[in-house]
């Protein structure tokens, strides 16, 4: 795989195989990629919540909310949930303005997962109320953002979207995510060359 085809392939999936367990050893090996990225004035304020059981797992499927375009359907059902979650906190006690560290890890942990075959989701609504208590957190961590791991099962898809037309993804007759993205005519402001 390329860069290109790694950055196209790591897509937002929200259905996976249920029975492909994730290892601990494989969040970890996820972690261990995270730690190598950039963080401002090197502080590295993040903390990080791993969960590998169906036990864990499920307790924090109900704090999170999935694919906000698609009101009809209400997040995976039991058979396709992830089998991994990456909880990201920030340890406030060592810099408390830091979603641009946790924007960089994010990504990193989900290329890393596209290249051992595997793929997953940023979830930044989450119920932080529940979640909290759920995960005994405490107060001086931020909940940042959760990332779902699994094996996808879907298949998604870019495609591109015209000046003013609908950025909302939507799913097909046969199940497929399309992903609208803007073309980079609409993305370059100005260029000096
Ligand atoms: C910061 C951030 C927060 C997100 N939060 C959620 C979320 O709460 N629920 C969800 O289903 N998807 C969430 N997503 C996934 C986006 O919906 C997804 O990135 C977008 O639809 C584009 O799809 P793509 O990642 O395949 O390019 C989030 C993505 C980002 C970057």
């Amino acid at each position: 795989m390329n860069f290109l085809e790694l950055i196209l392939k790591t897509r937002s999936y929200r259905r996976f195989d249920g029975q492909h367990q994730i290892e601990r050893n494989t969040l970890e090996g996820l972690i261990e990629l995270a730690r190598c990225t950039p963080s401002a004035a090197n502080m590295q304020p993040l903390k990080y919540i791993l969960s590998c059981t169906p036990e864990w797992n499920q307790k924090i499927f109900f704090t999170l909310a999935w694919a906000g375009y698609l009101p009809d359907w209400p997040g995976p059902e039991e058979a396709e949930q992830p089998t991994g979650y990456i909880i990201i906190l920030i340890d406030k006690s060592i810099r408390e303005n830091s979603e641009i560290d946790v924007g960089i890890a994010a990504q990193t942990i989900l290329l890393g997962a596209t290249e051992l075959g595997l793929g997953g989701c940023m979830l930044r609504s989450v119920n932080r109320k529940e979640l909290r208590p759920l995960l005994d957190i405490p107060g001086h961590f931020i909940i940042s953002l959760a990332i779902a791991i699994g094996k996808p099962v879907e298949k998604v898809v870019l495609g591109d979207v015209e000046s003013g037309a609908s950025i909302k993804y939507y799913r097909d007759s046969d199940q497929t995510h399309h992903v609208p993205k803007r073309k980079i005519g609409q993305l370059i402001y100005r260029i000096y060359s």
